[in-house]
């Protein structure tokens, strides 16, 4: 949450950070600052909203210089007024800082500095930085040490409890920028000449490939002559350029009226990525080559803990079904923000998995780190290379779905269950519970997968807009699943409430009958997960208490959307509307059930004039928790 841009180098700094911010105001769009450092010295320009209306005003009040930083805010302390917006200044205006995350002991600061003469003005936690920065220069500059600015950062952020990625520059060093790291992502960019400072690759893609991923303790100095690397003691570091080898375009909306949308539209090429080069069908072994775990640690599992959040939790719960049907090993889910809260009992013979598309979900990354502490090896699941998640965990599956710019998760929901399946699959291998024959015909059944989801996609987008006209002002959903449908039914309640802020609620379809039943009328949708895999006699069980479920809706006169496979002879009969899917096993029909729910929520939402790429209230990436 939050985005962060920095630029030091000979292009005009005002469109580079601007441009940067456009790529990441999906991180947060509540507010939008800039501050420019040139002949003026530095001057500010702030604005609430959108980055449009930061656009405006410096439309009106232009500002130029050799470099700056920008932030666009998701709040958490503070109204979104401009009086809150980043950038935050110290008494004396000469100290500027942009700041994403949140500084936990900011109230003892704040009060500690206030007594020392200190001035606030916002309601932030964030402009305590700027003054424990000027406490530390005044008390520098009365020593008449070197690299004033630099030295002060460092001690002060010594002071933070919280997390924080933070960039500062300062009227007294022109032409420097510092930033330090604590939790949130930074990454530095590495040009000819020119150095960027991001929050996350898309900002300064356009620019370069080459990045420092700065790690927690991290603190980097930029200034035209090149960038340095410092722990917090000020001890000189070491990183890895990394490449970035993904094209930019991947980045943007490609036509499509909404990144969303794009994104849904990608789900066949996503999920082609996340297997490729990763299966065997001759053989039918799976090989996950990001796995520091072997086949013996596989064998000695007793058990799985799953955490996360949001959308990747209904892909962890999905998840389970995978894993205890072909696995034969226990699973428990829990909400990551939930896990380290109730004392969980883990051990060295549980094995933790993390679901995680951006890898640096603070709740995540608090339930990986009592995982480890608590003696069990994990797993992540991640959609970016590098995440913090990722360096801390022992095996990573990644899921090549490439950038998802649209808050809503879809791409990488899809391609999160892919790499259940391939886990699940693997760990089956491993532990002796399925045969090499079994394992070869799901995963031929795998292949097939991106081809049946081209062609929902080619067939259920216009019935899902028809859709939308009749259903886009209700002003209550229900979706309904069983058995490894249940959770893709929350992932669908999930999707209409998120864009069209639409009250919606996912129920297991059997419970409806201890309460729920009481919500039907004539006016509520009640969107059913009905589809089955005909050739397995579990999945046969469930579509025909689904069905009763359906009668028992309409007998309630309320109006069913049913998710059928094609060749349904039933459901016709019993729903109000049907959109149809390809038959799969039913451990696979998950993939093929989400996407008329997510071209449902996505016509809803563009019918009601909602902003279906960065829906109020929310970011992309929480980095806090
Ligand atoms: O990056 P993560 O997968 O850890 O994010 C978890 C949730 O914040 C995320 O899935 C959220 O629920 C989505 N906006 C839902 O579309």
């Amino acid at each position: 949450m939050c985005g962060i841009v920095g630029y030091i180098g000979p292009k005009p700094v005002v469109p580079v950070i601007l441009e940067g911010l456009r790529r990441l105001e999906y991180r947060g769009y509540d507010s939008a600052g800039i501050a420019v450092g040139g002949s003026r010295g530095l001057e500010l320009r702030r604005a609430p909203g959108k980055l449009r209306k930061l656009e405006e005003v410096l439309h009106e009040r232009p500002v130029e210089g050799t470099y700056g930083i920008g932030h666009t805010r998701w709040a958490t302390h503070g109204r979104p007024t401009e009086e809150n917006a980043h950038p935050h200044r110290d008494c004396t205006g000469r100290i500027v800082v942009v700041h994403n995350g949140i500084v936990e002991n900011y109230l003892a600061l704040k009060q500690e500095l206030i007594a020392e003469g200190h001035k606030f003005i916002t309601e932030t936690d964030t402009e305590i930085i700027a003054h424990l920065i000027e406490q530390e220069m005044a008390s520098a500059a009365q020593t008449g040490k070197n690299m004033v600015l630099e030295e002060s950062v460092r001690r002060a952020v010594r002071r933070l409890t919280g997390a924080f990625a933070l960039v500062v520059i300062c009227a007294d060093e022109p032409n420097k920028i510092v930033a330090a790291r604590f939790g949130p992502p930074a990454v530095i960019g590495l040009g000819e000449g020119e150095y960027f400072v991001a929050s996350d690759v898309p900002g300064i893609l356009h620019h370069t490939r080459n990045l420092y991923f700065l790690a927690d303790g991290d603190m980097a100095v930029l200034t035209p002559e090149g960038v340095r690397l410092t722990d917090f003691e000020g001890n000189h570091i070491e990183r890895p350029v990394q490449r970035i080898l993904w094209d930019p375009i991947q980045a943007e909306k490609g036509g499509y009226k909404h990144f969303m949308l794009k994104e849904i539209f990608e789900q066949p090429r996503a999920i082609r990525d996340t297997t490729l080069g990763r299966i065997s069908l001759d053989t039918g072994k799976v090989f996950l080559s990001e796995m520091k775990l072997t086949e013996e640690d596989f064998r000695r599992a007793t058990r799985i803990h799953i955490a996360a959040c949001g959308t990747s939790w209904h892909a962890a719960t999905a998840g389970k079904f995978m894993i205890e049907r072909l696995a034969r090993l226990p699973v428990e889910v829990d909400y990551a923000s939930e896990y380290r809260y109730r004392d969980p009992i883990a051990d060295p013979n549980a094995l933790g998995l993390l679901i995680t598309q951006s890898g640096e979900t603070a709740d995540t990354l608090a339930a990986q780190r009592e995982m480890i502490a608590k003696g069990s090896r994990t797993i992540a699941i991640c959609n970016v290379v590098g995440a913090m998640i990722t360096r801390e965990a022992h095996g990573v599956i990644y899921t090549h779905a490439g950038p998802e710019i649209g808050v809503a998760s879809t791409k990488a929901f899809t391609a999160q269950l892919v790499a259940l399946f391939l886990f699940a699959v693997h760990l089956a291998q491993s532990r002796g519970t399925i045969s090499a024959d079994e394992s070869r015909a799901l995963l031929e059944e795998l292949t097939l997968l991106p081809g049946k989801v081209e062609e929902v996609l080619r067939t259920i987008d216009g019935p899902c807009e028809q859709l939308a006209r009749t259903y886009s002002t209700a002003s209550d959903f229900l979706f309904l699943g069983r058995g490894i449908h249940y959770p893709i039914a929350l992932e669908g309640a999930l999707k209409l409430k998120e864009i069209s802020y639409i009250h919606a609620e996912g129920y297991p379809a059997g419970e409806m009958k201890h309460g729920p039943n009481a919500l039907i009328d004539e006016k509520l949708p009640v969107v059913v997960l009905a589809t089955q895999d005909r050739s397995n006699r579990d999945s046969r069980l469930r579509y025909e208490k689904t069905l009763s479920n359906i009668q028992e809706v309409t007998a309630r006169s309320g109006k069913v959307i049913a998710v059928a496979v094609r060749e349904d002879e039933e459901i016709p009969h019993v729903a109000d509307h049907v959109l149809y899917v390809p038959q799969a096993p039913e451990l696979l029909l998950p993939v093929l059930d989400v996407i008329p729910l997510q071209l449902l929520a996505y016509h809803i939402a563009v019918r009601r004039g909602c902003d279906v790429d960065q829906p109020r209230n929310l970011a992309k990436s929480v980095t806090v928790e």
